[in-house]
């Protein structure tokens, strides 16, 4: 069957095409239908099945024989091993640790926050969870104290579960500071922590709250699976939104199970025994997805890459690792490639490996220059696949379906949606416009199996910040167009969220945090053009009147508070300090224009503006940061 044929099959009866796949899982009960939108527009998936995810990922591949394969590689340059382990090793692991998680009390519903590096036991800790039933949310190293404070009291997590530290080129980053600076800012307390001890730091361990890794699995009973219901919360995985609160999206049990699985095969084209690789963190929804579930659930062997795509040592490091570990599918971000574009551009590094194992590379998590698509093209000599997809989906929603049919790739475009969604693009009103044309992106209701169910704690911020705008459908927060072949074409954001080096991140939350120094009256944060990182995070202060201070130091400490406050993983090291920011007669910042000027493309003057004169201020202020060319 071709893509058409799935595709048009999925329309034509989404119940039959998400019960057929359904079949692909293990579950307790086998659910009695596929869609329950009794609470429309809140949809769920196979409520009335029972299931377990670690079972998937692992008991029953243990059960099938699969038991002495390779289940993953832990690959790090960073600290110059590389470490497999089996499935069977892996089931043992984390039925430990799943054991002793519960002899402490953990249990179905409770939530368990991991904050890790890219190390195997983040991997372990997740499917400990799953075992138990109990809803993990995994916390990117790169974010600060604070970010992870206002995780803790939104997750409220029974426990923590830590490492003593993660390493970047030349520096350890100490999680234990930062987990104990976090702890003290929290309002809820959970009730202990678990660190694992690395060589490269130990970490002092705070008596009465803190646990080893080891010791405290030491003795106990290995835990079993416990079943939980389709909609049963696998994980809370918290990601940028408009303001600076984060949203905690939902991921459903039994739609992930399925969801992920079927892609595996159909985008991905891998077979069960394989080997994938995506190099993101498994503090992103890539790397929940495509580092820890998806790959496991379908019986591959996944690598946890611990370095970087240059520097660790070099900008061959990605081949050494698609040829050492023999990779068929391999996923990153395209920054990644610009990164290594930049430091290899005639690709010379490659001719020292033999990459004849790989058959796709797969990009996503930004939009794919087509510069970068080219470049790869020829370095690899593969299909070169965009795909496109948000953490509340957690899996692709369009994408050339390898594993179908490889369709003709069209430069610029993700290519075509996937089953499970109906896209469309709209007007500010709502309606559908005709091809070619650009509007917002919208999806019809219901999302696919596996999408987020809600957000945590919050579902009239769900309502209204996906459901609301345009009824019946799932607002993306993305614009784009689709052409008569059905490709889309994803251009911008519509919200205030950035895209740094396939980070996303939000400059109300940047703002928020520039807004908190004692000598800035108000502020604006925007999203430049960068080669490397796609864009860069800029921000525009106004100080208070009488405020005479040297404009140098203020940008310093914003800068350290950007980075002490959200982490250095929001990039924040371009401000300038302006006398006023350019408003429409109602007061909203026009930050669009401002990205506009800073970029140095053309715009059209904003009829409602206050102030046109704002505009040469603001030329005037970036031009010395190398910025607003005419
Ligand atoms: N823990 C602590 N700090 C982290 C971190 C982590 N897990 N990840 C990144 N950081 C820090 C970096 O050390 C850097 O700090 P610095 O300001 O002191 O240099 C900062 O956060 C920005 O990191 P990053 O965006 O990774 O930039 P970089 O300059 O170190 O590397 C690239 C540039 C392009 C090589 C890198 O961004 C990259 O590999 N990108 C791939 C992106 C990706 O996988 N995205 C996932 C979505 S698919
Ligand atoms: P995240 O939730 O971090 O995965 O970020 C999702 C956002 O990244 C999307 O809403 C898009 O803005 C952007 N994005 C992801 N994949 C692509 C892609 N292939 N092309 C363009 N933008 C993308």
């Amino acid at each position: 069957m071709g893509y058409r044929e799935v595709y048009e099959g999925w329309k034509a009866d989404p119940e039959g095409f998400w019960m057929e796949a359904a079949k692909a899982i293990d579950w307790d009960v086998f659910p009695s239908r596929a869609l329950n939108d009794s609470r429309a527009p809140f949809y769920e998936w196979f409520t009335d099945g029972m299931v377990n995810t670690c079972w998937n990922a692992l008991d029953r591949h243990v059960g099938a024989g699969r038991g002495n394969q390779v289940a993953i590689i832990h690959d790090s340059p960073l600290t110059g091993t590389v470490h497999k382990i089996t499935y069977a090793e892996m089931l043992v692991r984390v039925a430990q640790l799943a054991g002793a998680l519960k002899a402490r009390g953990v249990g179905k519903g409770d939530r368990v926050i991991i904050y890790m590096p890219m190390v195997p036991e983040a991997i372990e800790a997740m499917l400990a969870c799953a075992r138990l039933g109990a809803i993990h949310s995994v916390v990117f190293g790169g974010f600060a104290a604070h970010e992870l404070a206002v995780r803790i009291d939104d997750a409220q997590p029974k426990a923590i579960l830590a490492a003593s530290c993660g390493l970047e080129p030349g520096r350890v980053v100490h999680y234990k500071p930062l987990l104990d600076g976090a702890m003290a800012q929290a309002k809820h307390k959970p009730d202990f922590c678990v660190i694992l001890q690395r060589e490269q730091e130990v970490a002092k361990l705070t008596p009465g709250r803190d646990l080893d890794w080891h010791e405290f699995q030491y003795g106990v009973e290995p835990a079993d699976c416990v079943p939980v219901e389709g909609n049963h919360p696998a994980y809370v995985l918290y990601t940028s939104g408009t303001t600076g609160a984060p949203k905690g999206v939902v991921r459903p049990t039994g739609g992930h199970l399925v969801a992920l699985h079927w892609t595996m095969k159909n985008v991905y084209n891998v077979n069960p025994g394989e080997v994938f690789w995506a190099a993101s963190d498994v503090g992103w929804v890539v790397g929940h997805s495509y580092i820890a579930y998806g790959p496991l659930i379908h019986g591959n062997t996944t690598i946890v890459f611990e370095g970087k795509p240059v520097g660790t040592p070099d900008a061959g490091t990605f081949w050494r690792v698609i040829s050492e570990h023999k990779v068929r599918s391999f996923f990153t971000a395209p920054t990644a490639f610009r990164a290594i574009k930049r430091d290899d551009p005639k690709a010379e590094l490659i001719k020292n490996y033999d990459i004849s194992c790989l058959r796709a590379l797969y990009l996503a998590g930004e939009r794919a220059d087509p510069d970068t698509i080219i470049w790869a093209q020829n370095a690899l000599k593969v299909p070169v696949i965009d795909h496109w997809w948000q953490t509340e989906s957690g899996f692709p929603m369009v994408a050339n379906p390898l594993g179908i049919e490889e369709l003709p790739v069209k430069i610029g475009s993700p290519s075509v949606a996937l089953p499970g969604f109906e896209i469309d693009i709209l007007d500010e009103a709502g309606h559908k416009l005709p091809p070619d044309t650009l509007g917002a992106v919208a999806i019809r209701l219901p999302l696919a199996p596996g999408t987020l169910s809600t957000l945590w704690n919050a579902e009239e911020r769900f309502k209204k910040s996906y459901l609301t705008t345009f009824p019946g459908y799932y607002e993306t927060g993305d614009a784009g167009m689709i052409d008569e072949d059905g490709y889309l074409y994803i251009m911008a954001r519509t919200d205030d969220v950035i895209n740094v080096a396939g980070h996303r991140l939000s400059t109300g939350a940047m703002e928020e945090v520039l807004a908190g120094h004692e000598d800035v009256a108000e502020c604006a944060v925007i999203g430049v053009a960068d080669e490397l990182k796609g864009q860069l995070p800029l921000g525009f202060l106004c100080l208070n009147k009488g405020c005479n201070r040297p404009h140098e130091e203020i940008v310093r400490e914003e800068v350290a508070r950007v980075r002490n406050q959200i982490g250095p993983v929001a990039a924040f090291k371009l401000a300038c300090v302006v006398d006023r920011l350019p408003k429409t007669r109602s007061g909203k910042i026009l930050r669009g224009t401002m990205v506009k000027i800073a970029n140095g493309e053309p715009f059209k003057m904003p009829a409602t503006i206050d102030d046109p004169a704002i505009l040469d201020e603001i030329r005037t202020a970036l031009k010395p940061m190398g910025y607003a060319k005419d």
